[in-house]
């Protein structure tokens, strides 16, 4: 039998990469649909927010939850953007506008110093978080990870966010000139599902 979870996000693209990726073993419904408001993301690491979201959702919802946080980690930059890579540039989730190019834009100019490849490593973070229920106490947590160097410019059409300037050294080319379907095979989100689905379904 399929077993019905909350996904505490709002993003479609997000539910349909879970809905996907658990195709025939979980289906996910919105918060939206149980007219749960967007979770805040208030904590200083991924876990933290992970946790948090997924919690408030359970408590509300009543349904087993499953949350992530993600975001890309510049070591020149002691972790920055980290968990405000969303709002990096606008430290406000409601201006939307062309949030990308600027969170992007401001990034480079902070690197700007930085020459050398070598001291450009980043990596994306994804944290996922699975609660069987509000108060259970042994959630189910999933950490994936996906190193690389900032780019020096933006390249490539794919993908969102910091895809243009995250440049991946083993297969020579940032996230935004890969498909879907080759990100897949790299990216943090799906280490981080695959983890998890080795739990979640046995
Ligand atoms: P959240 O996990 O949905 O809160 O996403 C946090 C932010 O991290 C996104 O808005 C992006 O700016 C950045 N981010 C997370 N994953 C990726 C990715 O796969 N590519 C590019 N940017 C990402």
């Amino acid at each position: 039998m399929i077993s019905k979870w909350i996904l505490a996000s709002n993003n479609p693209g997000k539910v349909k990469e879970f809905n996907r990726f658990f195709r025939n073993y979980l289906e996910f419904e919105t918060i939206e649909s149980k007219g749960i408001q967007s979770p805040q993301e208030p904590h200083k690491t991924f876990v933290e927010n992970a946790i948090e979201k997924a919690r408030n959702t359970a408590r509300i919802s009543g349904s087993p939850t499953i949350a992530d946080d993600s975001g890309l980690i510049v070591d020149f930059l002691s972790g920055l953007p980290g968990v405000r890579s969303a709002r990096f540039a606008t430290s406000s989730k409601s201006i939307k506008v062309d949030q990308d190019k600027q969170n992007m834009d401001l990034l480079l100019e902070l690197m700007t110093a930085v020459r050398e490849e070598s001291q450009r490593t980043c990596r994306f973070v994804c944290v996922i978080v699975a609660l069987r229920c509000v108060d259970d106490p042994d959630p189910i947590i999933s950490h994936g990870v996906w190193e690389g160097r900032i780019n020096f410019e933006p390249k490539g059409t794919e993908g969102f966010g910091y895809d243009p300037i995250f440049y991946d050294p083993k297969i020579k080319k940032t996230a935004a000139q890969i498909s879907l379907e080759e990100k897949s095979k790299w990216s943090h989100r799906a280490k981080a599902l695959r983890k998890i689905k080795k739990v979640l379904i046995r």
